[in-house]
């Protein structure tokens, strides 16, 4: 798909979503993307030095969970205006701030970030590569960019079931509660192809990143990538 094409139809997507993404999020992953934002966040080795931009940051679960491991100094970044206009309304964010940019574009001075997090996003993005080198661009020395993202587990068993859930479960769930057709079809599709395309580990280095580790989470239908600048 081309690039304005797919910034088009996620920017209306999520638009359309946003007052069923929480609650969406939570119910159809039984509540353990709550588990797998602190995992991110530990595997990051995150302090209160930490500045953090929280790209694609939607209503802001993954920068909030920062702010609980200490974190104080935090920008939450994304596509969406109403993804983040309900990010601002949740009422323990009181210093961070939020800003309306796509990934690919970041407008921050070079090396102003030490820590950069992606939850569920990088899949969404319309150019990876072009991402991925803007965030080398902001990160300071050594800084890193974890990525938490779906991915089809390689076990038989579970991934017949995941496709199962993904298929059907999820489309039928999510095309009730959020009245968009087009949504919870897109993620299931969206998982498939970016699995079959995306080496994040390659395009990590060729955007010039070092040090790329990957962890494997709940029966390896989740991953956590960190790259170090
Ligand atoms: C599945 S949500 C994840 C939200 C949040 N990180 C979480 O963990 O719940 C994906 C988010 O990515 C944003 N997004 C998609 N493509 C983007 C891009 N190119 N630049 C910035 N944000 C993007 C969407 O607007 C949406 O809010």
């Amino acid at each position: 798909m081309e690039d304005t094409n797919k910034k088009t139809q996620v920017r209306r997507i999520f638009d359309s979503i946003s007052l069923r993404y929480d609650f969406l999020n939570h119910f159809l992953s039984a509540g353990v993307d709550f588990y797998w934002r602190k995992k991110a966040i530990q595997f990051s080795g995150m302090s209160p030095k930490t500045k953090l931009l929280d790209i694609a940051c939607g209503t802001g679960d993954f920068a909030i969970t920062a702010k609980k491991f200490g974190v104080e100094k935090i920008i939450g970044a994304d596509l969406s205006f109403n993804m983040l206009s309900l990010f601002n309304k949740k009422a323990d964010w009181i210093n961070g701030k939020i800003v309306e940019t796509v990934a690919e574009h970041l407008p921050f001075k070079d090396e102003s970030f030490t820590n950069i997090t992606v939850a569920f996003g990088v899949r969404n993005f319309y150019n990876i590569p072009q991402a991925f080198s803007s965030f080398h661009r902001i990160l300071s020395f050594k800084g890193k960019v974890t990525v938490l993202e779906f991915r089809l587990p390689k076990n038989i068993p579970v991934r017949n079931f995941y496709l199962f859930y993904f298929n059907k479960v999820l489309p039928f769930i999510g095309r009730i509660v959020s009245k968009d057709n087009e949504a919870y079809t897109y993620l299931p599709e969206s998982v498939g192809e970016f699995d079959k395309k995306v080496d994040l580990i390659k395009v990590f280095r060729e955007a010039g990143f070092s040090n790329v580790e990957k962890h494997s989470l709940t029966f390896g239908i989740v991953q956590v990538v960190i790259a170090q600048k």
